[in-house]
């Protein structure tokens, strides 16, 4: 069970007033907040241990390196990875899904296929389109419906022996849709291909089993699961990780240079080139811990509440239309008010301090499909309570009567 005013004392932002009123905040899937638990291991880093890792003899360096890879550890069994070394830690998503986009551009030939879904952020279509014009490689689209589920029997469709790797969401930013992602691994495997799946929006809601799932590649930012922006992960399958290619050349990532050669360090070094996000690191192992006290059990039912109370709520109002009905969905309500623009009206409810996120979600094409230029998204986490999804409604009532 959730305390959630218990928990809201961790969050020293939810106190705060944005123009006059006290702020509600509903864009957790942009970025979530913040607990006092996290902010502390950040302080403590700079203020006790600050140093270079897996470089120095001297104590303060030995200190942040043990730290750093307990973190690694800590993220490892959060998402039950086999070993350690197959967690790569990476400035977040978008970097994670580059350092494998970066790696096929080796393997792949004139011809094969790559498949991604109609659902996906720009982050997981920008980058295999890149591939593909290296490469000679074909861009497959797995369709959706009006409700924003993927049509899973034009998938069954697309997949052949030319499929070389498969590419999902676990649940859409724009609309919330949880994909089946189970299925799409099976399947994808079933013909031989690799799956990424970029669980960047999953990570808040649940906490996905890598060897259960079986999946090849999960990538997540620690920025969405109460941690830090510029960190977050790529598990990988060992064998993967050692067949693809280092993304980027420099310091730590070397076994032995000379100017005639050089030799890649083992993994995960190999994928970690430079200092890295030393405190950021440490800090994501301490937002794990954070939710993983709260219970990710208790974090989907008292989301999914939230979620369906929001939805009868704002339904209620004339001529609001919420974007993406899926039957397994999670807290995100994608919605407009016929007649106004979804950035007019986040302009009225930021006035009243309520922080949502409007237009295109870096999701053009979901956009398209809809015919729509965007949406307002209001995305719940387990801070939130029905108190706010309330001022929430008030709100777009009252931007309505201002702008109808
Ligand atoms: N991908 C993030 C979002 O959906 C930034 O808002």
């Amino acid at each position: 069970m959730i305390d959630v005013q218990k928990i809201r004392k961790d969050f020293p932002i939810l106190d705060r007033e944005v123009n006059g009123k006290p702020l509600v905040y509903l864009d957790n899937a942009a970025t979530s907040q913040t607990p006092k638990q996290v902010i502390d291991a950040i302080v403590d880093y700079y203020q006790n241990y600050n140093a270079n890792i897996h470089r120095g003899v001297h104590a303060l360096s030995q200190e942040a390196t043990d730290k750093y890879e307990q973190a690694r550890i800590k993220i490892q069994k959060h998402f039950n990875a086999a070993k350690a070394h197959e967690i790569i830690l990476t400035s977040g998503t978008t970097h994670s899904i580059n350092i494998v986009a970066n790696g096929f551009s080796s393997i792949l030939k004139k011809g094969d296929e790559i498949i991604v879904s109609a659902l996906e952020h720009h982050s997981n279509i920008v980058p295999w389109q890149m591939l593909c014009e290296k490469t000679g490689a074909v861009l497959k689209v797995i369709p959706m419906n009006e409700e924003g589920e993927l049509l899973m029997n034009v998938y069954d469709e697309l997949l052949s022996d030319k499929t070389k790797l498969v590419f999902c969401n676990h649940i859409s930013n724009a609309l919330g849709t949880i994909n089946p992602i189970e299925e799409i691994i099976i399947k994808a495997h079933g013909v031989g291909a690799a799956v990424l799946i970029d669980g960047a929006q999953a990570a808040p809601h649940l906490a996905a089993d890598v060897q259960k799932l079986d999946v090849d590649f999960y990538a997540i930012s620690a920025h969405k699961v109460c941690g830090p922006t510029g960190v977050g992960m790529l598990y990988g399958k060992e064998e993967w990780l050692n067949k693809l290619p280092p993304y980027q050349g420099g310091g730590e990532m070397i076994a032995e240079v000379t100017f005639k050669k050089t030799t890649y360090a083992d993994l995960p070094h190999k994928f970690e080139a430079g200092t890295p996000n030393i405190c950021g690191g440490i800090a994501f192992g301490a937002a794990l811990d954070y939710m993983n006290t709260i219970g990710f059990d208790a974090i989907e039912v008292y989301e999914h509440e939230l979620l369906e109370y929001a939805t009868k709520k704002l339904l209620e109002i004339e001529g609001l239309r919420i974007y993406g009905t899926a039957k397994n969905k999670t807290s995100v309500i994608s919605f407009n008010i016929e007649g106004v623009h979804p950035y007019d009206m986040g302009s009225i409810l930021d006035k009243l301090g309520i922080a949502v996120r409007t237009g295109h979600h870096c999701a053009q094409p979901i956009m398209d499909f809809f015919k729509i230029p965007g949406t307002v998204r209001a995305s719940f986490s387990f801070y939130n309570t029905k108190e706010e999804v309330d001022v929430l409604v008030e709100g777009v009532k009252k931007a309505k009567s201002m702008l109808l």
